[in-house]
């Protein structure tokens, strides 16, 4: 077999497709601010911990910073194409939900909203804010969660029926909608 170098500054490009979630947050004011992050992952089950990593400046990163609060709003295929409009860059203040067309409700503890046509919501308090490299990572304990009905299939997520969006880079997505199972 042979190999080629790959430049280690795209070893994220490798590393993929991850699962994408649709982060929302609000300012001091209230105003709703959402956009889409794929660098995700679970930290800790017990108590249950889940990061992200923002790039410094985005207002995800700015409101959480004051705010201490933000929920992950899990992107199933059916609004692809409306959360890439939320990554969109627009003026602080601006929703892009409503931008999107998207619709949200309040969640249960935390005062950002989910959105109403993801596959499932953590709700999460912040933790800590750790500069590493050139992102932040974000860590968050889960204070609430809930799923749509229809979503979870003995215990886990349903992927055949969420097809939940996973990204690989750029405008690249994999649509995670079938299980093979290990026997
Ligand atoms: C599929 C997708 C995944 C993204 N993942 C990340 C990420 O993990 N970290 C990051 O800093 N930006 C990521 N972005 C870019 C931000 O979503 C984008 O810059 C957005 O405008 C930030 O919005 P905000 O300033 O309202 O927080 C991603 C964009 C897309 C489309």
């Amino acid at each position: 077999m042979d190999f080629e170098d790959f430049p280690v500054e795209n070893a994220h490009r490798i590393l993929t497709p991850r699962p994408t979630v649709i982060v929302t947050t609000v300012d001091e004011e209230g105003n709703i601010n959402a956009a889409p992050f794929s660098f995700t992952m679970p930290v800790s089950i017990n108590p249950p911990i889940v990061a992200f990593a923002s790039a410094p400046g985005h207002h995800t990163a700015g409101n959480i910073e004051k705010t201490h609060e933000f929920v992950m709003n899990i992107t199933p295929a059916a609004i692809l194409d409306k959360m890439w409009i939320t990554a969109e860059s627009m003026p602080a203040g601006q929703n892009e939900l409503e931008a999107a067309g998207l619709t949200w409700i309040p969640s249960e503890k935390v005062k950002p909203p989910r959105i109403v046509e993801a596959a499932g919501h953590l709700e999460c308090e912040l933790l800590r804010i750790s500069e590493i490299g050139d992102h932040n990572l974000i860590t968050g304990c889960v204070v609430s969660a809930s799923v749509p009905s229809g979503c979870m299939k003995d215990g886990l997520l349903d992927v055949e029926a969420v097809k939940p969006v996973l990204h690989v880079g750029g405008k690249e997505f994999v649509i995670g909608d079938h299980v093979r199972r290990v026997d």
